[in-house]
């Protein structure tokens, strides 16, 4: 099992790339499902997720390959319509395949995924939604059986703004019968980037980004080419990786826009940070406030990158109160950022962080969740001595190379 071992006290210092989003890639690769034939897209992060998603593209009939920088997906006619568990429980997101697989092919057999650390996670609103669009939806076995001779429009209102959800949503009605419109649709810009994509294939979706989404049903979407958008949260992580080491560290392919809420908190902390339209930099600075923060829906504060700021927030110069509000349990990190030396008091969905001049002192800590990982590889770079972070193949879900890219700025970090 590889462990992470970083060495505190280095500043970080210079220009990192942001690699494509691994949640726009996700449903993005699910949706070429729609539509069989050769889909082609660039910016794609080589990722254990990407690796799931082919195991399981590949099952259900399609061909996955990298050429290159491109990845190519050959969508077959009439793939197998079932997503086993062995597959589905490496990856949550496996079940954005029942949309595409429901309303292409009138039928789809997906595992439950099952629970996860950070929350029980449920798939009632894809289900919901599935069944106001038509569809016939039977849960035994630890599977979901879906069946639709051809779904149809309809309003669905979600009473919980669900990333996964909406994207399943928009997929299914793709190629339903008549006018969809999702209310209190999620925001994020990863649901933008999948409705170009699906536009691309021929979809006519409008409103993406907003939280109303039209879609109106066509007969048949063809396959495209596309872009992966750029990991806002990896974006963040790697600013902060700068502000945490009081470094100066410029962030380059990333939109300030995409981590607006995370710009400002840092600065209202005291950090000076400076964008152009493809590029965040952070100043050099030796001490910040503690501010806080409460998750939320895009555009607000991201749910994921609040352990990443918890790190920051151990080593500030006061106290700051953060607020955990889209999953139940996504504190895990806590723990462990406490056996560095953190001051937390965890409270259900509410940690008080007393940040204090004295250092962090290296310790093995275990990672538990991929954004787990990466806070506790952020206090690693500023706690005196050797942190050891062990089970990183959490990390190595949503981070490309990481080590690598905080290395190429100073680091010192290596992978045993
Ligand atoms: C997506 O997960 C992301 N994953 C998550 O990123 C991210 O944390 C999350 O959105 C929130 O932004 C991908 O895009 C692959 P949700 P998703 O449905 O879609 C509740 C990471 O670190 N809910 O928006 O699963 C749910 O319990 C991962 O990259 C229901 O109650 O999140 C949660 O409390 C972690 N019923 C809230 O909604 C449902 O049917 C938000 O979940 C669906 C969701």
């Amino acid at each position: 099992m590889d462990k992470m071992v970083v060495v505190g006290g280095q500043k970080l210092n210079g220009q990192v790339n942001t690699g494509g989003a691994k949640n726009a890639a996700l449903p993005i690769l699910f949706s070429t499902l729609l539509a069989e034939g050769e889909h082609v897209f660039r910016n794609v992060p080589r990722l254990k997720d990407i690796d799931s998603t082919s195991e399981l593209l590949q099952a259900l009939g399609c061909e996955t390959r990298w050429d290159g920088d491109l990845f190519r997906v050959l969508v077959k006619p009439a793939p197998s319509l079932e997503a086993h568990y062995d597959i589905v429980r490496k990856m949550r997101a496996s079940i954005l395949c029942l949309g595409p697989l429901l309303t292409k092919y009138g039928e789809a057999v997906v595992s439950m995924p099952g629970g996860c650390a950070i929350g029980t996670r449920p798939i009632d609103l894809h289900l919901e939604g599935m069944k106001a669009l038509g569809a016939e939806i039977v849960l035994e076995e630890g599977y979901v059986k879906a069946h639709a001779k051809k779904l149809k429009g309809n309003t669905i209102l979600f009473e919980v703004c669900t990333v996964g959800g909406t994207e399943n949503l928009m997929m299914a009605a793709a190629l339903a019968d008549g006018i969809t419109v999702l209310e209190n649709a999620a925001k994020e810009p990863e649901i933008v980037d999948l409705a170009e994509y699906l536009n691309k294939m021929g979809a006519k979706i409008s409103g993406a980004g907003t939280s109303v989404i039209t879609i109106e049903g066509v007969n048949k979407l063809k396959p495209a080419e596309h872009a992966i958008m750029a990991d806002r949260i990896e974006a963040g992580t790697l600013l902060i990786a700068g502000a945490i080491t009081g470094g100066e560290v410029t962030v380059n392919r990333i939109k300030p826009q995409l981590i607006e809420s995370l710009i400002s908190k840092m600065k209202e902390a005291g950090f000076k940070i400076a964008v152009s339209n493809d590029s965040v930099m952070v100043h050099p600075n030796t001490s910040w406030t503690g501010i806080d923060i409460t998750t939320a829906p895009f555009p607000l504060f991201p749910t994921d990158l609040q352990a990443q700021y918890m790190a920051l927030m151990a080593v500030s110069q006061g106290a700051s109160v953060i607020t955990e509000t889209v999953f139940e349990n996504r504190f895990m990190h806590v723990q462990e950022l406490i056996r560095l030396g953190a001051d937390i008091t965890p409270k259900t969905r509410v940690a008080v962080v007393r940040g204090h001049s004295g250092r962090l002192k290296g310790a093995p800590v275990m990672a538990t969740d991929l954004r787990a990982s990466a806070s506790l590889v952020l206090a690693g770079l500023v706690a005196d001595g050797e942190t050891t972070v062990s089970r990183i193949y959490h990390l190595d879900r949503g981070y490309e190379r990481l080590e690598e890219k905080l290395s190429s700025l100073g680091a010192r970090i290596k992978r045993m």
